[in-house]
């Protein structure tokens, strides 16, 4: 094998699924608030001709009732006419725009995918204000215990309450819903795949650091350099770690094997240094013997480094390195769609 991991990485095989779950919430992302109990969608806007009239587009505002409030955010829903059974994206975004440089919706609805679009600082802010939106429902006096979550587990609550909006929606395939997100999103969007199995599949954009890149031997970003500049993004427990990455009882790879029993994919750029696309694959080698201990196929990929342009499609857990550097792009999405088509093609 080429690929050399690092020697210190906490190992995989036989592990539950919950034992990495707690792991990584009680000492990384912290654990998130209750799910609501109820989850409803009032329309503030509709558009039956979006897209030359090949799609309808309905914002709504998604109202989450659960045990320690009431919390709303808007949600654009962006369906193919004259379909049914339609796949689907819920996209964790950072504008309040549909389309979006990082969302080509014209050429998602070509596809013949739907879309669940919010904007995260809808949210909360990103910052360390734990006042506003949901952060300041959740935690009234703006302070967080320890293993409290931080803002990506806030943004990763409210994909999975776009997921319960997205199951009362007759046009789409419930099996097909997948969730996406870019960079900071992309931590956010694996989270989401690992605590929530109704989705089909978790698609990180160049996530890097404290997403799909291992912390031992990353190359540019490090816990201790996250954790002083977003330390919001996680759980006070987090900072334990800066500079002891090798006190991590657990590394990245426990994040994308905690997705199976559903797909997920891990997309790097490579002009993207900074999220040390080396460390994104390493961790998608390191996890694939959680999905194989269970009978199926893993990270299925060549025994070196990738190619620039390579899609590895063939596993549960999906790769690809784009040209390019750190953005959501066309090519990215088009390459998602490929391969969801070609599993779908395969069941
Ligand atoms: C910063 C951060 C990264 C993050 C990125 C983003 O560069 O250090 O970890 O992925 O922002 O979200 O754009």
């Amino acid at each position: 094998m080429t690929i050399n991991l690092p020697p210190d990485l906490p190992s995989i095989a036989n592990r539950k699924k919950q034992e990495m779950l707690d792991l990584l919430l009680e000492e990384e992302y912290g654990c998130l608030p209750p799910r609501p109990y109820l989850v409803s969608a009032e329309t503030v806007k509709t558009d039956k001709k979006f897209c030359a009239g090949k799609a309808f587009l309905e914002k709504v505002m998604l109202n989450c009732k659960a045990d320690f409030g009431e919390f709303s955010f808007p949600v654009y829903l962006v369906i193919p006419r004259n379909a049914d059974k339609i796949p689907a994206f819920i996209h964790i975004n950072f504008r309040d725009l549909v389309p979006d440089k990082y969302q080509p919706t014209e050429e998602l609805i070509d596809a013949g995918f739907a879309t669940l679009t919010f904007c995260y600082t809808d949210v909360s802010s990103d910052d360390g204000d734990f006042t506003n939106g949901l952060a300041g429902v959740v935690y009234p006096d703006g302070v967080r215990k320890r293993d409290d979550c931080g803002k990506i587990g806030l943004w990763a609550w409210a994909a999975m309450a776009v997921m319960d909006y997205a199951l009362t929606i007759p046009e789409l395939d419930k099996e097909r819903i997948s969730v996406a997100g870019h960079s900071r999103l992309g931590k956010t969007a694996l989270l989401v795949g690992a605590l929530d199995e109704r989705f089909d599949c978790a698609f990180s954009n160049d996530s890097g650091c404290s997403g799909a890149g291992l912390s031992r031997g990353s190359e540019k970003e490090t816990v201790q350099k996250i954790t002083a500049k977003f330390p919001f993004w996680f759980c006070e427990n987090y900072k334990k770690y800066a500079d002891r990455e090798d006190l991590l009882p657990f590394d990245q790879h426990f994040l994308i094997a905690a997705n199976y029993p559903h797909k997920v994919y891990v997309a790097s750029a490579a002009e993207d240094p900074y999220a040390c696309t080396k460390s994104e694959y390493r961790a998608a080698v390191a996890a694939s013997g959680f999905f194989e201990e269970r009978g199926v196929l893993g990270f299925v990929h060549p025994d070196r480094l990738p190619l620039i342009g390579e899609n590895f499609h063939n596993g549960n857990i999906g790769y690809h390195l784009r040209a390019g550097n750190h953005y959501f792009s066309r090519e990215d999405w088009l390459r998602y769609i490929a391969f969801l088509n070609a599993k779908h093609k395969a069941t």
